[in-house]
């Protein structure tokens, strides 16, 4: 089923856009099968879900648990789980948590952020049979300060077509690139033999992936590459102000809502 879901993701290179949202829990999960390619567990939950202010203190039990709920809601997407900052450090590490997420979770690959500088470690857990996403431009795992785009100083644009090509030769299955200047996202997208799954990396990419917090206006951070599709904190929000006025009116509950 694994090996499928890859196949059909693989297949789409050059052909048809990839679809790819995250999702943290089952009821969001649920909507987002019946649309998208990939589902990603991210570990932006932990600024999105649990206000903090990087992804580093993200725990693999919190990935974990996260992901046992979203694959409660999913039935055909390809369901893939961030490994968290410090649970790849070296081969043998990287190893014992990818399995006990698999394991545990019953989800379908793993991403972990970075190219030349993990490169072993992505290597040996494709060699034992775990299915890698890669991820490069802006690592949120490593990165300090302001949000900002990628690739446009030279050094740095070698540099990250360097780790694209490298993760594509080990045998990642798909490459999120974040970030990252347009030119660069092509010419990645050009040399690689897998997808690309661009966020803020232009429409040169094979895929497209953005937060689903973010794009449905329910969380508050809105850098450039966010597209708002929904203003969800004001639909909620007016809600809200129905109820209470219910409450404080006692117009709620009325007949039709007790027993
Ligand atoms: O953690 C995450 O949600 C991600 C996506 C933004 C690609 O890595």
């Amino acid at each position: 089923m694994r090996i499928k879901k890859i196949q059909n993701i693989l297949k789409k290179k050059n052909k048809k856009p990839i679809v790819c949202l995250t999702a943290y829990s089952k009821n969001i999960a649920e909507i987002l099968d019946n649309y998208c390619d990939i589902i990603l567990v991210g570990d932006s939950l932990g600024s999105v879900l649990y206000g903090m202010h990087s992804t580093k203190n993200v725990s693999l039990d919190m990935m974990i648990n996260h992901s046992i709920s979203v694959k409660k809601g999913v039935k055909k997407s390809l369901l893939v789980v961030d490994m968290p900052f410090g649970t790849y450090k070296n081969k043998k590490i990287a190893l014992n948590n990818a399995r006990k997420i698999l394991n545990k979770t019953k989800c379908d690959a793993v991403k972990l952020e970075g190219g030349k500088s993990i490169i072993n470690i992505v290597k040996y857990l494709i060699s034992n049979n775990i299915s890698v996403m890669g991820h490069i431009g802006l690592l949120p795992q490593s990165h300090k300060g302001k949000f900002k785009f990628k690739g446009k100083a030279k050094k740095e644009k070698i540099k990250i077509l360097e780790d694209a090509i490298l993760l594509d030769k080990v045998g990642v299955f798909s490459i999120v690139i974040e970030c990252i200047e347009s030119n660069l996202a092509e010419e990645i997208t050009k040399k690689v033999s897998v997808p690309t799954i661009g966020i803020g990396a232009s429409k040169f990419c094979d895929g497209q992936i953005l937060v689903t917090d973010d794009m449905l206006g329910l969380s508050q951070f809105s850098p450039r590459f966010v597209k708002k599709y929904l203003n969800l904190r004001k639909l909620i929000q007016k809600s809200i102000i129905n109820f209470k006025y219910d409450v404080v009116q006692r117009k709620f509950p009325t007949k039709k809502y007790i027993y």
